[in-house]
């Protein structure tokens, strides 16, 4: 009885403290003052000189001229600018379902795109071209050439379509830059097409790419608002207009261009990555147990109740607590993230946080699971016990809570603590939706240093110590539930 109040007690404690962490973790980056009215950015920050990360002071900061222009329009709104970086394809939902206000990402106002957003004026002109490595230089390709060649290309971007108009060509569409300069670095692809801004910011790196032959399709960027936002996209408007007439827009090109132009020292090794970058990770670990420590909570309440479903005299529970348990175990997380994170959002208009939203997955998921464990532990416990306790005069839940449950609870523990360990590793899976866990800032790392290794090792390292402690500390607890049998 002790023990249970002690943990409903928890439980409130952590209801608490998710209510008001949910909020604060939803703004990935601030800037500015912190006035009441907020204007937010979405873009994929992936894009320099447009938009890019870059460790200033120490700290991880999204720069570049998109930013810098977005600035702009913030400042001449008198609002407080917040920046959301997603994936290049997950802006166009974001801006329709209201997750964030406006998307500056260099993206080129296609009619395709204008059936579901509004464009600002264009504030920027470049041209399509083609990287290659630089072993391949003298093959020189043209557009024509890549006919049946491996391409890379970004997800959802201008540059897909144009992959995918070229024949018999195998496309590669990653989420990131990065990943596609990667890709062509390791052989995977032998060709990517980009536009030759970003492409310029590779080019002088050491990383192998032959100058990138342009072609004659000009591709011009404009800024994405929600249709019917009229009064931001004046205002949008207004501050572009500005920025050319003050030729501001030419100079700040300029300048983020040299900002990504100071590279940083690409033979660090690991233990340097690990320590300059070091800051990154701790967020990270913070918002990994976070998800972890709130999901395996959630996912117990979840997995007792429809166990207590599954084991129920009504047929119509049982019933539910089964089509739970197969539901949620016959689906990927993956797909139950974005149904929880974008569906929800378009069709009903319940945006959640990357935080909520991962939370309720997680919850969720591993809820099935638990649910399956608990009662496997119940059912494991010998009928007689129930028998026995019933004939000594005890009543049901009684007999329950303190025969059956504490038997089947020690029986278990090995399940349950696998299942903890294994809500820290799927725990990664959110970081698709921008959760600033361990697996998103490792992203974040390769996309500054373009090491493929390095931050990822470091990211597998901590997430084994998280586990490793767990699976001790569990071990721990096994050692001491055993020790009353022996007695
Ligand atoms: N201009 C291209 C498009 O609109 C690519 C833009 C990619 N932007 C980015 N931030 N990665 O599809």
């Amino acid at each position: 009885m002790k023990l249970i109040s002690r943990y409903t007690m928890m439980l409130l404690a952590l209801l608490v403290l998710l209510t008001t962490v949910a909020p604060v973790a939803s703004a990935t980056g601030t800037t500015g003052d912190s006035s009441s009215k907020k204007l937010v950015l979405g873009t994929s920050a992936d894009f320099a000189p447009y938009e890019f990360h870059k460790v200033i002071d120490g700290k991880d900061q999204i720069v570049g001229f998109d930013i810098a222009i977005a600035k702009e329009i913030a400042a001449d709104l008198g609002a407080e600018l917040v920046i959301e970086d997603m994936g290049f394809d997950g802006l166009l939902p974001a801006l329709q379902s209201g997750r964030v206000d406006m998307v500056i990402s260099g993206m080129t106002p296609t009619d395709e795109r204008k059936k579901s957003i509004d464009f600002s004026d264009t504030y920027y002109k470049s041209k399509q071209v083609i990287m290659i490595r630089n072993t391949d230089k003298d093959k020189y390709p043209t557009m024509a050439e890549l006919e049946n060649e491996k391409i890379g290309v970004q997800k959802g971007s201008i540059q897909e379509t144009i992959g995918q108009g070229i024949p018999g060509a195998k496309l590669t569409a990653l989420d990131k830059i990065s990943d596609i300069v990667l890709q062509l670095q390791t052989n995977r692809v032998n060709a990517a097409i980009v536009e030759d801004t970003v492409a310029a910011g590779y080019l002088d790196d050491i990383i192998g790419l032959a100058p990138a032959i342009p072609d004659e399709e000009q591709v011009e960027a404009a800024i994405g608002i929600r249709k019917g936002n009229t009064e931001l996209l004046t205002a949008v408007n207004g501050t572009l207009e500005r920025l050319k007439s003050e030729n501001k827009i030419e100079q700040m090109v300029k300048e983020a261009s040299q900002l990504n132009a100071d590279k940083l020292d690409k033979n660090q090794n690991i233990f340097e990555v690990f320590w300059q970058y070091k800051s990154f990770y701790a967020t990270g670990v913070g918002y990994t147990l976070l998800l972890s420590a709130l999901g395996v909570i959630f996912g117990v309440i979840i997995g007792l109740i429809i166990c207590l479903f599954r084991l129920h005299d009504v047929a119509i529970l049982r019933w539910i607590g089964t089509a739970y348990v197969e539901v949620i175990r016959g689906t990927p997380m993956l797909v139950q993230l974005m149904i929880i994170y974008y569906g929800l959002a378009l069709t009903m208009g319940i945006n959640f946080t990357p935080l909520q939203a991962g939370i309720i997955t997680l919850s969720i998921n591993s809820g099935a699971y638990l649910a399956e464990i608990f009662r496997a532990g119940v059912q494991g416990v010998d009928r007689g016990q129930l028998e026995a306790a019933r004939s000594l005069g005890m009543g049901r839940t009684a007999a329950m809570r303190f025969i059956v449950l504490p038997q089947a609870f020690k029986a278990v523990l090995p399940a349950i603590g696998n299942e903890f360990v294994t809500i820290i590793k799927e725990s990664s899976i959110i970081s698709v939706i921008g959760m600033v866990d361990i697996m998103y800032q490792a992203s974040v790392v390769k996309n500054i240093t373009y090491q493929g290794m390095n931050p990822f090792l470091i990211a597998a390292a901590i997430y084994f110590v998280l586990t490793f402690i767990l699976s001790k500390l569990l071990g721990r607890l096994e050692r001491k539930l055993s020790a009353s049998d022996r007695r």
